[in-house]
């Protein structure tokens, strides 16, 4: 079966006596009531199907995991309230106060903060680094090293991360790595394929792709899964049955949405480098881009995601974002509207213009989340305000 059919039926929802609900119903109950002693024992040693309150599971959950797990191509899910839940709860049940992580340095911006803020608080250390350079990882290893956490895409230069290459080192260095996927989504990459431990999606993104929802996913093999479930439930991060449902929902069009959004993409970021004022585009489907090899064998498409840079810093890039009509400033991405964030005044505005610089990011550089629209659209609107009257 294809992403796409799998897509479409996943999460038929939990089979009754004699006809069953097309779609799985929301279960909107923070518990569960049992009618022996023994029906108690049986939920709580895990029996299949069996309830006993919502943060340890929930019938819209564990349909929304499974249908997860497949999509992805891993054993078992586990779905959290937020991307940040989910890759809290996946970090600390690898690692302990004593061990390292290495990252990458334009890591998203939350994921930086958790780690360089919060994760030293639990004796966690970590390094930030160009993980597209192996032999820099390499370097960095520690006998304590225990985990390699990348992001596919990475946010806002969208470099490509190798993952053969990655996988090579976690297994010669006996590491866990995590690829944080939310800006590919599993349709336009499957990092579990190449030998990766974990996957990780913000939900809020692709995967929902209508922005009312928050969540987040990790996936792998039903060991780790296992092993990070009982942090996670006492950590309590779990989503609510309704959102679980949204997501459900979002979901069964993700194929669709992801094929309209990557070609949208190549098409307005064509459009953009032929732009005058624009001196730069970032997008891993344009040949001049670094990673565009490395992309065509990696991925099915090339996303939904790109930057630009407008010559004359943080003054053209607003002048820019007064003048857009349709595209909004939206500081998330992914849904099916076209939205646009400067990072410079957002994800990475807790670094100064000179770090900013060090890594590529212009204070003159826009980042856009191209939508499902008519592409002829977004591109009209991009002229519009890139015009020089
Ligand atoms: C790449 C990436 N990972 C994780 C997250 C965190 O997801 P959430 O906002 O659902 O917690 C985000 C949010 O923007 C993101 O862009």
């Amino acid at each position: 079966m294809t992403k796409w059919t799998q897509a479409v039926h996943a999460g038929k929802g939990t089979p009754w006596p004699k006809s069953r609900p097309t779609v799985q119903p929301i279960y909107q109950t923070s518990v569960f009531s049992f009618n022996s002693l023994e029906a108690v024992d049986e939920a709580f040693s895990g029996d299949e199907g069996a309830f006993v309150y919502s943060r340890y599971g929930n019938p819209g959950l564990q349909v929304l995991e499974q249908a997860l797990a497949q999509l992805e191509g891993g054993e078992a899910a586990l779905v959290a309230s937020s991307g940040m839940a989910s890759i809290t709860s996946a970090v600390l049940s690898l690692c302990g106060a004593g061990d390292h992580i290495i990252t990458t340095q334009d890591l998203y911006g939350g994921t930086q903060v958790l780690f360089s803020r919060e994760m030293s608080r639990f004796g966690i250390e970590v390094s930030f680094l160009d993980v597209t350079q192996a032999y820099r990882i390499e370097e960095a290893i520690k006998p304590n090293t225990k985990v390699l956490f990348v992001e596919t895409i990475s946010n806002p230069l969208m470099k490509v991360v190798d993952l053969a290459a990655l996988v090579a080192i976690k297994r010669g260095y006996g590491l866990y790595l995590l690829v944080d996927n939310t800006f590919a989504s599993p349709l336009v990459c499957r990092p579990l394929e190449y030998g990766v431990d974990l996957v990780l999606e913000s939900l809020t993104k692709y995967i929902n792709g209508h922005s009312d929802v928050t969540g987040g996913a990790v996936v792998g093999s039903k060991e780790i899964i296992d092993r990070i479930r009982p942090l996670h439930i006492n950590m309590g991060g779990v989503p609510s049955p309704f959102d679980c449902w949204l997501v459900m929902r979002g979901l069964k069009t993700l194929p669709l949405r992801m094929k309209q959004h990557c070609s949208n993409a190549l098409l307005v970021a064509e459009f953009l480098a032929t732009q005058p004022g624009v001196t730069h585009v970032h997008y891993p489907g344009l040949p001049g881009h670094p990673h565009y090899k490395l992309a065509q064998r990696q991925m099915s498409a090339y996303g939904g995601m790109l930057s630009f840079v407008v010559a004359g810093g943080c003054y053209a890039a607003d002048k820019v974002i007064r003048r857009l009509k349709l595209v909004e400033f939206v500081p998330s991405l992914a849904g099916v509207a076209t939205t646009i964030s400067h990072p410079a005044k957002t994800s990475h505005r807790g670094m100064t213009s000179f770090d900013r610089a060090k890594l590529g990011i212009d204070d003159g550089m826009i980042r856009v989340s191209v939508g499902i629209e008519d592409p002829e659209d977004i591109c009209a609107d991009f002229e519009q305000a890139l015009r020089n009257d």
